[in-house]
């Protein structure tokens, strides 16, 4: 069955062979929305390995609900950014083929920076396409069109052809939606002809949970306001905090590292262990621990020494 890969299970980068369990060619979806698309491509080309990425949740659980109702195996999902799934998930010139359906155009000039198809993007994909592997763009937006086939040349990696778009790409939701209203379609197709310098490494992968054993007794949390942690990189959110059954308090703590591509809301915990007061990442939710995420623990206890409670064990 199709389904969605977890950090716990996966190794950066990932190994197709295991993922899929078969060998094929892999090729990836970047933004797949409700996943019908994914559906064709399995239908026509049941050989492939397809994996998709899409930063939306909403989307991704009912593209993993059509995926299943159709029966359809050879597909898994990831839930986040197409460029932590190049830079980790990928290994190096894996990738037969990318589909890019009507990405977001962004077209004010002050969100030009969300715009996928950007050089740095084009740069990270040479490292990851197979030879003579290629992204196929279909778009709406006759400025965006424009705005990546300038963002592909000019990266100095791609071969850019347009074409007209094929009958497949025009089945998506987006493409629906925008048939309705007569607008016209734009199709390229960028074929790598060269690689980037750089190597782009993937994360390295930690299995330890990042805490600290502090203590004292276990302090009395009244008055808990939203908190903002900025370190370099990106910034922790401190949003609530509840009480844990038996004993101590989650936090619940939104970490955002931009440059990483990532994003994760994670549980942090205070409770008593056999050592004294545990304050920590919890294993639930499926965590990748991170610089972002040893921040966020750091600035947990410094925040609970500032209560009163001593440090005795750093481990993050
Ligand atoms: C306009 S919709 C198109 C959806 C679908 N491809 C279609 O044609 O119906 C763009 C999708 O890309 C997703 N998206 C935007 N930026 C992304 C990124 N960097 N990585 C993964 N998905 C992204 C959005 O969440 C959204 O679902």
């Amino acid at each position: 069955m199709a389904r969605l890969l977890r950090f716990a299970e996966l190794r950066f980068p990932l190994d197709p062979a295991a993922t899929f369990g078969r060998e094929g060619p892999l090729v990836l979806e970047i933004g797949f929305g409700d996943g019908r698309f994914l559906v064709t491509l399995a239908r026509a080309h049941p050989e492939w390995n397809l994996l998709g990425v899409e930063a939306a949740g909403a989307s991704v659980v009912r593209a993993l609900r059509r995926l299943c109702r159709e029966g359809i195996e050879p597909v898994r999902l990831f839930k986040g950014m197409a460029g932590f799934v190049l830079r980790n998930l990928v290994p190096p010139r894996a990738l037969a083929r990318v589909y890019v359906n009507f990405p977001d155009p962004w077209p004010k000039s002050r969100h030009a920076e969300r715009r996928l198809l950007q050089v740095p993007f084009f740069r990270l994909l040479s490292t990851r396409l197979a030879d003579g592997g290629a992204l196929f763009l279909t778009t709406d937006h006759p400025d965006y069109f424009a705005f990546a086939l300038e963002e592909g040349r000019r990266s100095g990696l791609f071969e850019v052809q347009t074409l007209p778009p094929p009958p497949e790409v025009l089945t998506t939701k987006y493409a629906e939606k925008w048939k309705k209203r007569g607008r016209r379609f734009y199709h390229a197709v960028f074929t790598k002809v060269a690689e980037a310098r750089e190597v782009f490494p993937p994360l390295r992968k930690e299995d330890g949970m990042p805490h600290a054993i502090l203590e004292g007794p276990l302090p009395e949390i009244r008055d808990f306001e939203k908190m903002v942690h900025a370190f370099p990189g990106g910034h922790a959110i401190f949003l609530e905090r509840t009480h844990r059954y038996p004993e101590g308090y989650y936090f619940l703590v939104r970490v955002e590292e931009p440059e990483l591509e990532l994003i994760q809301e994670l549980l942090l915990e205070l409770r008593p262990s056999t050592h004294g007061l545990y304050a920590g990442l919890k294993r639930f939710g499926d965590p990748l621990v991170t610089p972002g995420v040893r921040h966020a623990v750091g600035f947990l206890v410094d925040w609970l020494a500032a209560q009163g409670l001593r440090v005795q064990k750093r481990s993050y």
